[in-house]
């Protein structure tokens, strides 16, 4: 399926009057449009809720935006639940998945009657030492092994630093129950980025089976199942993405082969959705500064890796649109890179764009999430701004651009020799 921005060359040179390249702009309609759409894949479960995946996208603007659509948040450290209550989460509205998990993290956690997701079973005592036990809490689980899909191997949890062995969660929830707790949750995060609308429905097989397991074993009341992330996006435009109503409809149908029969029927779903959520919304824009002609042809944009990372890490496909070229013949092979003194800052290797000119845009595809969040500043290069296109068509700054003073904040210079 091809890939459209949703900006086009014209409003982009308007916001560049304001705001220079390169910055990360989120499209407020397409947010909001798709929000709905996993509410509506999901109705069939009475307590649903998205808790997204704070992440991929930490900017309170987009976790309004999401809260507006019924979402909660799904935190992983001490600033990120700092940012959910300055954007006005609260109790239930929070979920703690985090691992290695430091007391200051927990405490906080606590204290904003986040619902906690342990990761592993020696937390409990760790956490027993200065935060209260609430009536809900939730642990995480690894079945260990390979996670397959329709035989082909999806990712390897044996391998993973999270969760707990099915022996471990089963103590924890004794153990938890022993303290106190009421109401108790399911958490697993199996495999990222998945495609096809197998994983979650394969994931709530696991989860669900598991619940009615500790139920009865247990006697233990388990009020959610949180099917976490993983749900990917289409990065190529020669590749299929996920239909989240046929992914619902999966879940659904697991959920009444397995829990009601069971007399389970009242487990609420939360997903913790990061990419699914934010990726397609979000664009990294960038302006061609360079071109470079040596073994290969080079195209060197004013962003780099250190304003989205997943291609250099991960090796990821980000697709790029030239702004008004969308229609000129590919003709051009090149190498779109970054300033980083890295040779892997590349947005893309051999990529056939249209011909290329210095001050060309390029609208960078699929960055709304993982993608700013990701950034550094190797090089002394400084984070770029956000912007949101609104459902008005105005564009709101929702986070200014670095400057090299917010660069050397934490540095003291005073004690330099003269
Ligand atoms: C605990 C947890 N939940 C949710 C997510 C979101 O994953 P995704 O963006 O793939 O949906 C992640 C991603 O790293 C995660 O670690």
């Amino acid at each position: 399926m091809k890939k459209v921005p949703f900006v086009t060359k014209e409003l982009i040179e308007k916001i560049t009057q304001k705001y220079p390249t390169p910055f990360h702009i989120y499209d407020e309609k397409g947010i909001r449009e798709n929000a709905r759409l996993l509410k509506k894949a999901f109705s069939w479960n009475k307590g649903f809720k998205e808790y997204f995946a704070v992440k991929a996208t930490p900017n309170p603007y987009i976790l309004q935006i999401l809260k507006e659509e019924g979402a909660g948040a799904d935190c992983s450290s001490l600033t990120e639940l700092m940012m959910c209550e300055k954007a006005g989460f609260k109790g239930h509205e929070i979920m703690f998945s985090s691992n290695v998990t430091p007391k200051e993290d927990f405490a906080l956690a606590a204290k904003l009657g986040a619902i906690i997701n342990f990761d592993d079973y020696t937390h409990i005592d760790f956490y027993k030492g200065f935060a209260p036990f609430q009536e809900t809490m939730c642990c995480r689980y690894n079945p260990g092994g390979e996670f397959t899909l329709n035989n082909e191997i999806m990712d390897t949890p044996k391998d993973a630093k999270y969760g707990m062995t099915k022996e471990q969660i089963k103590k924890a929830y004794a153990k938890l129950k022993d303290l106190g707790v009421k109401h108790f949750g399911i958490h697993a995060f199996l495999a990222s980025n998945t495609v096809g609308s197998g994983y979650y429905p394969a994931l709530a097989k696991i989860l669900f089976e598991l619940a009615v397991e500790l139920k009865n074993e247990l006697g233990i009341h388990i009020a959610f199942i949180n099917l976490s992330g993983g749900v990917g996006v289409q990065y190529r435009p020669d590749k299929e993405g996920n239909n989240i109503l046929e992914i619902g409809e999966g879940v659904r149908k697991v959920y009444e082969e397995v829990l009601t029969p069971n007399g389970m029927d009242d487990v609420a779903i939360y997903t913790e959705l990061g990419r699914f959520m934010l990726a397609p919304y979000g664009a990294l824009i960038a302006k061609v500064v360079h071109k470079k002609h040596i073994w290969k042809e080079y195209v060197g944009l004013d962003a780099c890796a250190a304003n989205l990372m997943r291609p250099a890490i991960y090796g990821a496909y980000h697709h790029i649109t030239v702004l008004g070229k969308e229609n000129d013949p590919l003709t051009y092979k090149c190498d779109v890179t970054g300033g980083l003194c890295e040779n892997n800052d590349k947005f893309a290797v051999d990529r056939m764009l249209p011909q290329v000119e210095i001050g060309d845009y390029v609208n960078i595809h699929d960055a709304g999430a993982h993608g700013f969040s990701m950034g550094y500043n190797y090089n002394g290069k400084l984070r770029s701004a956000e912007l949101l296109l609104k459902e008005d068509g105005s564009v709101k700054l929702i986070r200014r651009a670095e400057t090299p003073e917010d660069y050397f904040a934490t540095l003291d210079f005073s004690g330099l020799k003269k």
